[in-house]
């Protein structure tokens, strides 16, 4: 099963949108893994956003997404890394289409509600930084075959 890191950050947590977005997934068709609320560390945020470093953005973007709890999860599903993307939208939020979530729910580009991994590999590469193997669920939902 293909797996993606997704992350209410704390503007989303704030803003009472966590069920918002596990609905959505949920919904779709996508089976929750692992997920917890935790207040994410300095040294987390800058391995997460590692290749941001240097950017006129960076500073804001650690600060923002350790300034509070966020909603850390583990989604599993056929292309959930592609899928998940086109669901949050567009990083540029004047670019991200109603019926996403940014679109939905994000007026700033720097405060938009949800991450979600870019790629696979970035996908398992986030995961470590916020959970342990043992954090994971594995298990059967009978409803799968009609997904
Ligand atoms: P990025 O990985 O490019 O976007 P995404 O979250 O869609 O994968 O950037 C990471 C975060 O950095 C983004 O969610 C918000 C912030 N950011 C800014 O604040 N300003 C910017 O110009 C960019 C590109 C990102
Ligand atoms: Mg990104």
């Amino acid at each position: 099963m293909d797996r993606t890191y997704i992350m209410v950050k704390p503007d989303g947590v704030q803003r009472g949108l966590i069920g918002d977005v596990i609905h959505r997934f949920e919904s779709k068709g996508f089976q929750l893994l692992a997920a917890k609320l935790l207040h994410i560390s300095r040294a987390q945020a800058e391995k997460h956003y590692a290749e941001h470093v240097g950017r006129p953005y960076f500073e804001d973007l650690v600060n923002f997404i350790t300034s509070g709890p966020v909603m850390a999860m583990v989604w599993g599903g056929d292309q959930v890394v592609p899928i998940s993307r086109m669901m949050i939208g567009k990083t540029n939020t004047l670019e991200a289409q109603p019926g996403t979530i940014r679109g939905d729910h994000a007026v700033h580009t720097n405060r938009n509600i949800v991450h979600g991994s870019d790629s696979p590999e970035n996908a398992e590469r986030e995961i470590a930084i916020f959970f342990t193997p043992e954090e994971i669920m594995s298990y059967e939902k009978v409803i799968q075959k009609w997904i």
